[in-house]
């Protein structure tokens, strides 16, 4: 389920701004969604200028816009270590280190490349920020594992629904061949302790939970400007 409230020049600011960071000899994680796009043109730009890096894409989305704009690639399962990792985010909690993500169904790999990064700088626009948690949480769901996943996500106090494909009938499919659940759980009081009880249930591949990872966030507003958090 994705976050779309943010104006365009707010995402277009945070992406760029994150992006200035990067700096040469730099192994780069390369988020997805709108705001992280903006972040990969940047460094296409930068790269058509002379910055040498080697990107890490987190989504097919995402590998083919570092294609088109010139950033070269190594693949995730080489990479166990990246300098920076630049992502987007469904919903900011203001008052914790806790993002939802997972709007573009990528998070399991988004994960492992924020988990893999020195610093991970997260890119907003100032519509996601909020109070406390309470964006549906995405949930990748291994197919065979869907109704026991479902069950244990209601005994967790959620309310699972199957995220389905917006432009086909039937189930959005992850990359990794993966079904995803959109979990609402009203407001999320302790994430990491959420965090902690989806990834104990079985059939869980991922959520969409990320706590603790953020080393800064670039929030930008409407006018262009942008403040780190
Ligand atoms: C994809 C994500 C995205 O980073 C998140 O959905 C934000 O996207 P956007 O920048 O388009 O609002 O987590 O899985």
């Amino acid at each position: 389920m994705k976050n779309t409230a943010g104006s365009e020049t707010a995402k277009r600011a945070a992406g760029e701004a994150a992006a200035a960071e990067v700096a040469d000899g730099d192994r780069v994680g390369l988020g997805t969604g709108s705001t992280a796009a903006h972040a990969i043109r940047t460094l296409g730009e930068r790269v058509a200028d002379g910055l040498a890096i080697e990107g890490v894409a987190t989504s097919y989305q995402s590998r083919a816009l570092a294609k088109e704009v010139g950033v070269p690639l190594l693949p995730l399962s080489d990479v166990a270590r990246v300098d920076v990792a630049i992502d987007g985010a469904d919903q900011v909690a203001t008052d914790a280190n806790a993002l939802v993500k997972g709007g573009g169904a990528a998070h399991a790999r988004e994960k492992v490349v924020a988990s893999a990064a020195d610093r991970f700088l997260v890119v907003a626009d100032d519509s996601k920020l909020s109070a406390s948690l309470d964006y549906p949480v995405p949930v990748e769901v291994l197919p065979d594992a869907l109704a026991r996943v479902e069950r244990a996500v209601v005994d967790a106090g959620g309310e699972p629904t199957l995220r389905d494909a917006e432009r086909k009938d039937g189930p959005v499919v992850t990359d990794n061949g993966n079904l995803v659940l959109d979990c609402e759980f009203g407001g999320v009081d302790d994430p990491a302790a959420l965090a902690r009880d989806l990834s104990g249930v079985a059939g869980v591949v991922e959520h969409g939970l990320f706590v603790g990872l953020a080393d800064a966030v670039y929030v930008g507003d409407a006018d262009g400007d942008v403040t780190t958090r």
